[in-house]
């Protein structure tokens, strides 16, 4: 694959996404949004941490792997693991204790708007789309603030019996308190000294403890369902937060009612545009049983595309019982990509969607069903439009406007992600996927699928990671809205 024609193509794509932007009439998001307590981990408070503790206390923790941060410790623990492995990660806490430890012992750098939904609605608002319509069930006032003020972002509110469209700041409900999600960053290269052991941090990523009040639940206000027309047109919907939901709650109900509520959403939007092409983002969610339902019952069947990064993809396999190709992505090594690529035609077939896009750090798999609406050439200026916001937003931190997007442009596309495609040519070929031209432009022509795979621009140090994922797939998905449409319109 050579470079210069891969800088070439992101530049073209990026630019006919920005003239396709606005045949689009909007694009609902939901469930969630957060505020995000950010703090940067330096050697040093890595240091202190670990002084807090004793060491072998810590190493028993870290066999232990929490699965939810009920104390301090819980955190450290995950906190190693993830920085061994340089691997994101999202941990629950449905207490307070360690929230306020982390206060006292350690504190933020600075907050900002949190939760897949919120980051995808800045986004798409900040790129100048007509109207995003966010719906956020606990939307609280401080929570509102967090939402940029440009004019193109609604939110339902019952007034009198009726839903009306709002800003944020002027929708939320006085009654919630807001969820504080603490996001620990750190770089690559950072030694970690801890019970004697010493390791040095793979790759910058994240971990997150995500603040789950009892307050929270993964639902639609019953007036506002009723009267879903009222969010129309929309040509999109963008769905996420589901690892939100509990297998049980206090008041008898279970994850079964709002697993059953989710669906009907989903149905009810469908219905009221049959053209509508719906998105679920998908997290790391801890809970097996939660991860599970959520791929078999919410987006089987319902939904059209998932967005996910490798880790998500071993994660859903292995629940939807491929183990031994779960293993195989996660290790990573020789057969990782082949195992990534093969894992994500897999969840295409199970869950029968249109669309299956993973992004690792330094190439995209977007595997698409027969019969996508584009050509794969449209398809691959999506997915290369949503790489330049990727560097945009690695660089700067946050995307203010266009202009702040072009900036991407800017960052070179990653000799490694194109070493890690070149490595996989040979595979594509030897079954006949594509022939070595086609694989050159990134085109797959599998026998009951196609794919993209392209590499993308990677940021060498990025000022943060945390949101690039939903940077992404939101730029992806919207861009692919956007061509539909624009074709649609004789363009
Ligand atoms: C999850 C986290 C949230 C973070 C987001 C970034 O939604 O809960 O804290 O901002 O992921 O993708």
């Amino acid at each position: 694959m050579d470079m210069e024609d891969w800088e070439q193509r992101h530049t073209e794509a990026f630019y006919n996404a920005k003239e396709a932007l606005p045949y689009l009439d909007g694009m609902f998001v939901a469930y969630n949004s957060n505020i995000d307590a950010i703090r940067h981990l330096t050697e040093e408070d890595v240091t202190k941490l670990v002084g807090f503790f004793d060491e072998a206390e810590i190493q028993e923790r870290v066999a232990v792997y929490p699965r939810e941060i009920a104390e301090p410790m819980d955190f450290l623990a995950r906190l190693l693991i993830s920085m061994r492995e340089g691997k994101a990660g999202e941990v629950p806490a449905y207490t307070e204790e360690t929230h306020k430890w982390l206060k006292e012992h350690l504190g933020f750098d600075y907050a900002r708007m949190g939760g897949q939904a919120g980051i995808i609605s800045n986004l798409l608002a900040q790129l100048g789309l007509k109207k995003i319509v966010t719906y956020i069930p606990w939307l609280s006032e401080e929570q509102a603030e967090y939402f940029v003020n440009t004019g193109n972002i609604l939110h339902p509110k019952v007034e009198n019996g009726k839903v009306v469209l709002k800003a944020p700041a002027e929708a939320f409900n006085p009654g919630f308190g807001s969820k504080v999600n603490w996001i620990f960053e750190y770089s690559k290269d950072l030694n970690v000294t801890c019970a004697g052991g010493n390791f040095k941090v793979p790759r910058d990523n994240r971990l997150i403890i995500s603040s789950r009040p009892k307050w929270i639940r993964l639902d639609m206000d019953r007036l506002v369902y009723e009267q879903l027309d009222s969010i129309f047109p929309v040509d999109g919907a963008m769905l996420s937060g589901y690892q939100m939901i509990k297998e049980e709650y206090e008041d008898g109900s279970t994850y079964k009612d709002y697993v059953e509520h989710s669906v009907e959403v989903i149905k009810k939007l469908k219905s009221l545009n049959p053209e509508l092409r719906i998105h679920v983002e998908l997290t790391s969610i801890q809970n097996r049983l939660i991860r599970k339902t959520l791929l078999t019952d919410i987006v089987a069947g319902n939904v059209h595309s998932l967005g996910l990064d490798t880790v998500e993809v071993a994660n859903a396999l292995n629940v939807l019982g491929y183990e031994e190709l779960s293993y195989s992505v996660i290790r990573k090594g020789e057969n990782g990509i082949m195992s990534l690529y093969q894992g994500a035609v897999q969840l295409m077939k199970d869950l029968r969607l249109e669309r299956v896009h993973v992004h690792s750090l330094g190439f995209y798999i977007c595997i698409l069903a027969k019969g996508h609406p584009l050509t794969l050439k449209e398809q691959r200026d999506a997915l290369l439009f949503s790489s330049v916001l990727a560097a945009a937003k690695a660089l700067k931190g946050d995307i203010e406007n266009f202009a702040e997007a072009e900036e991407g442009l800017r960052v070179p596309v990653s000799a490694k992600g194109l070493e890690d495609l070149e490595n996989f040519k040979l595979y594509c070929t030897g079954r006949k996927l594509c022939s070595p031209d086609e694989f050159e432009y990134g085109y797959i022509y599998g026998p009951d699928h196609d794919a993209i795979l392209i590499p993308t621009k990677v940021v060498d140090k990025p000022i943060a990671t945390v949101g690039i994922g939903d940077t992404i797939s939101a730029g992806a998905f919207a861009a692919m809205l956007a061509r539909m449409k624009q074709i649609r319109s004789g363009k």
